[in-house]
């Protein structure tokens, strides 16, 4: 399993998936690129649970993955990290 046992998980009507191409991010930022991938991931998840609490509904931020998992489901890249799942659902 991709989430680490985290089962509720599949409960959620939406999953999100937030990856990153780090070698892009790299080539133009250096060693900066590590903290930049990760600042640009959190606020993508941020700007996502925003506007999820926005329209009456939840959601969280995933980060236990088992990348190897994650890649093999979604047909992931090499090049493509998975950071964080954000599932959407409705408040209970
Ligand atoms: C980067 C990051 C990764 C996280 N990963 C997980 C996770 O894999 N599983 C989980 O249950 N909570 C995880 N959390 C915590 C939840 O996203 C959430 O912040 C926590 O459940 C508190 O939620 P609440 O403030 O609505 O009570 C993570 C939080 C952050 C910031």
């Amino acid at each position: 399993m991709a989430t680490r046992g985290q089962r509720w998980i599949a409960d959620a009507p939406a999953l999100v998936v937030i990856a990153a191409q780090p070698a892009r991010t790299a080539a133009r930022y250096g060693a900066r690129a590590e903290a930049y991938v990760a600042m640009e991931a959190g606020a993508a998840a941020q700007n996502l649970l925003l506007k999820a609490a926005a329209l009456g509904l939840g959601g969280t931020v995933v980060g236990a993955l088992d990348d190897a998992a994650l890649r093999r489901s979604l047909a992931l890249a090499e090049a493509e990290q998975p950071l964080a799942i954000v599932p959407i659902g409705h408040r209970r």
